[in-house]
């Protein structure tokens, strides 16, 4: 099965093949082609240019995209989307004066999710979760890491990783998975933290890895939660069974976790909402993305990450959602894009890079995802007629996505 798809008003993010992420002024070079046209075999990008060198191209179905822009699919480096129920309680409580620290210090939060996602059955909590993958996909996004964290049990754990493998299996988008057992301390081991590390390094993390459920591995590095002592555990830990770390870090503090994050060669470091300038020094020079998910700060009326100041210091930028039930109730990268723009002054090209490319590289799929390569996941988004790209950010909380094609497969 081929598709050719013509007339292309602008195609977006159109890079050769080696390019793994961009950093600092890089961000701002968005390379396009107008009046393009985009050739896809199967589930893989084969050709593209310009439409007076399309003359005597056919393909199986062609897509005429006059007036419209194609750009890669949104990859989602950060989500919990495989989770129970919902915490809209919480969200009244907070509006009435609660704070979200409130809330988790009387046993709710992440607490209250785990115990909903404990009392859930497998097949339930597989149905509550892929009707928000295919909505995301019907949003534009192709690419995915799922993190479990809301079991807290080992049990509950290898449920929400054996979902994710599930997902996994059944749908297009492209599924990472990540670990997350350090992401609160379950009320049985309130008294007895290390009771709690000693779980995961000697329970969970031989099961999962014994049945392959997870790439990455994270931690919940925040006062209250997990100092770097247990992140450091974890991390040593997890790297005997080769997993690489994505850290959850500097949401609400800023006390060294980016630098333990680098040290173990961390993937990612997301949230950074707080931030000094001993965590850009760590950064520098470091393989590791930083990640921004302006969502959670609307949501949670928080700072938003200093994303002007990180590209501004020659560092890279990775946009997510967050996508779950506590801080972001939102899988929508394209108000992800829109809120980087208007709140963390990124500009539209940034944004796109920061939520392609370097998205894909913050889960470590940016040789097949993130951009408009040869060779690459035939995974794009097809916009309505729109002026231009400044338009997806400009006129935000509204749908400009006529069509998403997820490996060569219309969604
Ligand atoms: O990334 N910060 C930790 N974990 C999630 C929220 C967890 C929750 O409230 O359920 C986050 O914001
Ligand atoms: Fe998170």
């Amino acid at each position: 099965m081929s598709i050719l798809i013509t007339n292309i008003k602008e195609l977006l993010q159109v890079r050769e093949a080696g390019i793994l992420k961009v950093t600092g002024s890089e961000m701002k070079d968005l390379p396009t082609l107008e009046n393009a046209y985009l050739l896809i075999e199967h589930d893989t990008i084969v050709d593209y240019g310009t439409m007076e060198n399309c003359i005597g191209i056919t393909a199986d179905e062609t897509i005429d995209a006059t007036g419209k822009i194609v750009l890669p699919t949104w990859c989602d480096s950060h989500t919990h989307i495989v989770y129970a129920g919902n915490r809209e309680q919480e969200f009244v409580d907070r509006i009435n004066g609660l704070s979200y620290e409130d809330i988790a210090s009387r046993g709710g939060g992440i607490l209250n999710s785990a115990e909903t996602l404990q009392n859930t059955d497998e097949d339930t909590l597989y149905r509550q979760s892929i009707a928000r993958v295919e909505n995301i996909m019907q949003l534009g996004t192709g690419a995915i890491e799922i993190k479990s964290g809301y079991g807290l049990t080992t049990e509950a754990e290898l449920k929400m990783l054996r979902v994710v493998k599930r997902i996994k299996e059944e749908y297009p988008i492209k599924v990472k998975a990540t670990f997350l057992g350090a992401h609160a301390l379950p009320k049985q081991f309130k008294d007895d933290k290390q009771g709690y590390l000693d779980l995961i390094i000697t329970e969970m993390l031989p099961e999962i890895a014994k049945h392959q459920l997870a790439h990455y591995v994270d931690v919940f590095c925040e006062k209250g939660y997990f100092s770097l002592e247990d992140t450091d555990q974890i991390l040593l830990a997890a790297k005997q069974y080769n997993l690489i770390p994505k850290i959850h870090v500097n949401q609400f503090n800023a006390f060294g976790g980016i630098a333990l994050a680098v040290k173990h060669g961390a993937l990612s470091v997301d949230h950074l909402e707080e931030l000094d300038l001993e965590d850009i020094t760590a950064l520098k020079g470091s393989n590791t993305m930083p990640v921004a998910l302006p969502s959670c700060s609307y949501f949670l009326s928080i700072p938003y990450t200093p994303g002007r100041q990180i590209i501004d210091s020659g560092l890279p930028l990775a946009l997510a959602t967050d996508y779950n039930p506590g801080s972001t109730p939102s899988g929508n990268m394209n108000f992800v894009v829109s809120t980087a723009c208007i709140k963390m002054k990124l500009t539209p090209e940034e944004a796109i890079n920061a939520a392609t490319i370097n998205g894909a590289y913050a889960m470590g799929i940016s040789t097949e995802y993130g951009s408009i390569t040869k060779g690459k996941k035939a995974n794009v988004i097809i916009t309505k007629n729109i002026p231009s790209y400044n338009y997806l950010p400009y006129a935000f909380g509204d749908n400009h996505i006529d069509q998403v094609l997820i490996n060569g497969e219309r969604i």
